[in-house]
């Protein structure tokens, strides 16, 4: 439905989950995809089902929580595809508890990962998106990152803080034609949710428990999330930046 023919874009935690199912949209809709991971093997595994369909990708091992890494790693890219059209900043991880069941190495973890990972990515992009007069990155954040989800304090301060940080890109560098905006999942079913779900004695029961804070009763499919990341990267947006793009089954529609 939305075209992205002719683009390049890079995807961080795009071996797995959401990230792997915008990889595949992105893809399918013509972009040339840079799969990114810090789990080589999976990176390799999504880029090669991608080039299996004959759609255009390449696989790169990075953990986001190392500026320099993402420096290099933006650089090699943009040397060999002289462009960089759109980033995803999709990688992140979870943490359970609340305030007093929360280390302060617990909070500096998730940060590193969830809000260092988004800036230093953004960083090591904007430079050329600046030069080139357009860019568009698009943040992975959360429900979380919208209203208080118990026992979610350490994710739901950086999911806030990646909120902020987009509206700020937005607002900052909106003159230099770049946008910047983010999607706030509710649960979706990856194995992120699938691990936690794994934990409890009666996984069935937990999913029906994580459902239900969702109106429509169910958890949403990765691709669900995917096509919005698609209509954000697609001209078919060229209005919008600076959202929070709530995607959360009615979670935060009220009770
Ligand atoms: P997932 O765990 O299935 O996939 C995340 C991927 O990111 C993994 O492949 C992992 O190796 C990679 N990753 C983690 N840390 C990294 C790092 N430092 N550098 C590079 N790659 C790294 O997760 P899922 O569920 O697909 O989540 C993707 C994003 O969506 C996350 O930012 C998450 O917080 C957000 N989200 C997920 C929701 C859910 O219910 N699954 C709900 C709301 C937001």
């Amino acid at each position: 439905m939305f075209e992205l023919k002719g683009k390049t874009a890079l995807v961080t935690g795009a071996g797995s989950g959401i990230g792997a199912a915008i990889a595949q949209l992105f893809a399918r809709a013509g972009a040339f995809v840079a799969v990114i991971d810090k789990q080589a093997e999976h990176a390799h595994t999504v880029a090669s089902s991608l080039k299996d369909e004959n759609l255009s990708a390449s696989d790169h091992c990075l953990d986001v929580t190392h500026p320099e890494s993402c420096q290099a790693m933006v650089e090699a890219f943009q040397n060999t595809h002289g462009k960089i059209d759109l980033l995803v900043n999709n990688a992140g991880i979870g943490h359970v508890g609340t305030l007093m069941e929360t280390t302060g190495e617990d909070l500096d973890r998730m940060y590193a990962t969830n809000v260092r990972g988004v800036f230093n990515m953004a960083k090591a992009v904007l430079p050329d998106m600046i030069g080139a007069g357009k860019g568009n990155i698009i943040n992975l954040a959360s429900i979380g990152g919208v209203v208080a989800v118990r026992d979610r304090l350490a994710y739901c301060t950086t999911k806030f803080a990646v909120v902020g940080l987009t509206k700020c890109i937005a607002l900052d560098h909106a003159s230099e034609g770049i946008r910047c905006n983010c999607i706030c999942p509710g649960r979706v079913e990856t194995p992120f949710v699938k691990a936690r779900l794994a934990e409890y004695p009666d996984p069935e029961a937990a999913y029906r428990e994580m459902a239900s804070t969702q109106a429509l009763g169910r958890m949403a499919q990765p691709e669900e999330i995917a096509s919005a990341a698609l209509y954000l990267a697609s001209d078919a947006s060229a209005f919008i930046t600076g959202t929070d793009f709530v995607i959360d089954g009615g979670w935060s529609a009220g009770k």
